[in-house]
This record gives structure tokens, sequence and C-alpha cells, in this order.
């Protein structure tokens, strides 16, 4: 029976157990240039025994970055350094995966650990964040972005084309598109903050017309043989999830038409009201029925810590893959302890041999 540690092949790629390194930001780039530390973390997390690390959120054009030291993959320069962080997760026998991104109204902000808010306007590290419609988001994150007009539509859809182009050309070789958390594409396709009056705006169709055109437009220059994934949030927890999941189905079966292989299945964050109703791994009945709905191959995070459990969701809970996060952060070998639990035969190999020999050999 399948489980958390059989392999999955999807397309040319085979993945060495049902492992997913979650995207996170690290903060820690400059002009969105990947330095020493993404190389040693996404490394390491390889090294830990995932089988798919997706590299953080990574913005196809200067605006589209959350924050300053977000990375981005909008010039050469950025996808030639890219070349230690492919190669130090390839070396470890994981498969580099990356997702792009555009941050829309949300963009502009202090990193976490600095506040998490909008850069004053006034401050010359700010810039002026767009989106479909003038609505700030709230909160701490309160800036009114600019309305995009047609033709930053049309550029917006290219940035991804091109960042796609160079994504692929550096040797990634699982895409993800971050179509969640509230970031442009998720705010096109949520009510909250899209009331647009032209064909991007209104019915769920037209909310939907920015994603499905994304879509098609990276797909053209993917190569066919690799997967082509995105992160999309099915639901807000806003009182209306029925009605949005609806919408969100008929989005999702257009894509997987429009060429779309794998889904992660996450939340909106359209909206600061959203009552989400965090618990362990509670994500897991929603992709299931994604999936099943879809017939997409799906994964999902938020609080899945424990082997077992990941197992469990795999084996039983309709799920394809499984994707942690910071339980990663805080031990990039959990695959060893996950393996140990579920008493996998020579747990130990689920990390290289430097590592490994010597757990079997001294227990
Ligand atoms: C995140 N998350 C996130 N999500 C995403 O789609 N792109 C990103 O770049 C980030 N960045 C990020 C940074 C950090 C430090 C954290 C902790 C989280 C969300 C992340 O991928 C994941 O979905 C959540 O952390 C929930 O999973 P866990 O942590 O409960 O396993």
């Amino acid at each position: 029976m399948t489980g958390l540690f059989t392999p999955y092949t999807l397309k040319d790629v085979t993945l060495r157990n049902r492992i997913i390194v979650a995207p996170m930001c690290q903060y820690q780039a400059q002009d969105g240039l990947p330095n020493d530390w993404h190389t040693v973390h996404y490394s390491a997390l390889a090294r830990g025994g995932s089988a798919l690390v997706v590299v953080e959120a990574t913005a196809v054009s200067p605006e589209g970055r959350i924050t300053p030291a977000c990375l981005g993959l909008w010039n050469d320069e950025q996808a030639a350094a890219f070349a230690p962080v492919v190669e130090g997760i390839r070396k470890a026998g994981a498969v580099p995966g990356i997702q792009l991104a555009h941050a829309g109204r949300k963009a502009s902000a202090n990193v976490p650990w600095e506040g998490d808010d909008h850069i004053p306007a006034q401050n010359p590290k700010s810039w002026q964040p767009i989106a479909p419609s003038p609505i700030a988001f709230g909160g701490d994150l309160n800036r009114t972005p600019e309305e995009m007009t047609l033709d930053d539509i049309t550029r917006v859809k290219a940035d991804f084309v091109k960042a796609a182009e160079r994504a692929r050309d550096a040797g990634f070789q699982w895409l993800m598109l971050h179509f969640a958390h509230g970031y442009l594409a998720q705010s096109f396709f949520s009510a909250h903050s899209n009331q647009r009056t032209d064909q991007y705006g209104g019915s769920a169709d037209n909310r939907a017309r920015f994603l499905i055109e994304t879509l098609q437009a990276v797909k053209a220059v993917w190569p066919e043989n690799l997967p082509l994934s995105i992160r999309f949030g099915v639901i807000e927890f806003d009182g209306r999830d029925e009605e949005t999941f609806q919408d969100s189905l008929s989005l999702l079966k257009k894509l997987r038409t429009s060429g779309l292989d794998f889904l992660d299945v996450s939340i909106g964050f359209s909206t600061p009201e959203a009552k989400i109703p965090w618990g362990p791994a509670f994500m897991g009945p929603w992709a299931r029925r994604t999936a099943e709905e879809t017939g997409l191959p799906v994964s999902t995070s938020w609080y899945i810590s424990e082997g077992r459990q990941a197992d469990a969701l795999i084996r039983t809970g309709g799920l394809d893959m499984v994707s942690l996060g910071r339980p990663l952060l805080a031990n990039p070998h959990w695959p060893f302890e996950a393996a140990k639990a579920v008493h996998k035969t020579d747990p130990a190999f689920v990390l290289p041999s430097p590592y490994g020999w010597w757990l079997s050999r001294y227990k």
C-alpha cells in the first residue's frame, strides 16, 4: 500500500518519497539575488531526506516582492545565482522546485521580525503595490494598492512567463505558481479584493481569468515532461466556504484542462477577518475533497508534524504528497524521524550515507 516513503512519479520526475519542503521565505536576499544562506539552507533540507524542495516565493518582478529581502527571477544575474541552490538540492538526491510569485497588495512590507507591516510610503525602501482593485488588505497591511490597468495585467503575465523560462534554464524541475495566500493571483480570484468591472472582475469566471491566462502562458514555455503546479487557497474561512469552494472547484477544473499537473491545497488569506480553525492537519479533508472533485493529484500543509499522521494522510487521507514547513525548519532531518515512526526498513538511509551509515550502525 502507498505510504509516506513510497516513491511518486509525475511526468518525468520521480520523487523518492512523499515529503515536500513547503516554500518558506527566508528574507535573506539583496536585489532578489540568492546567496550562501539559500544554498546552505536548501542543500541541508535536501540532505535531510525530503523528496521535493520548493524554493520560497520568488518574485517575477521587483514590485512583486513581499519585502525588499525576497528572492527574484526577473533578471539573468538572479537566474545564474540560482545555480548552486539547484545543484545543492539535486546532489542530495532531491528534486529542485521553485515557487514563482507576485505579492500584489501585500507587497512592500517589512520582513516579519521587523514588523511584518507595510513599509511607510514615504520611506525610500517602499514601493507602490499593485492589485486588481484599490482595496487595502487591512490590519498592518493597510497601504492602498494601485488598480492594475489592462497593460499591467499583460505585463505581469509576461513577467511570470519570463521568470518560468529562467527557472527552467536554471535547472528547476518542478514549478509552483503562487496562486494562494492573498497575493496577486489569489486577490484576483477573491471578491474580497477584486471589485473590477471589466473582464477580470465580477463573476467567478471573470475573477478566474487572470489565473487561467497566467497558467496557460507559463504552460507554453514550461517543458511538457516536467510538472507544472500551483498553490491555491480553496477557501477563506470567512463564513462563505461552501460557495467559495464551489467556485474554486470550477476554476481548478479549468486549470486542469489548461495543463495544471498538481495542486497544493491551501487557504486564501484574502481577509484579516478569517476565522481559521488551526489544528493538526486541518486542511487534510479539504484537500481530499478537492482531489476527489477535480481529479488533480494534491498535497497540503499546515500542522502536519508527526510521521505517522503524515503517513496516514497518504495511505488513507486522499493525499498524494504532504508539504511541511516549520517541522523542517526545526529539524531538516525530520524524514528520518518519520521513517523510524512508521517502521521503515533501514530508516537511517532516508539520509545520505555519511549520516545514514553511522546512524544504522550505532543504535
Ligand atoms: C511560509 N509559508 C509560505 N507559503 C508559500 O506558499 N510561500 C512562501 O514563500 C511561504 N513562506 C513562509 C515562510 C515561513 C518562515 C513560514 C513558516 C511559512 C507557508 C508555508 O509554506 C506552510 O504552508 C506553512 O508554514 C504551514 O505548514 P507547517 O509550517 O504547519 O508545516
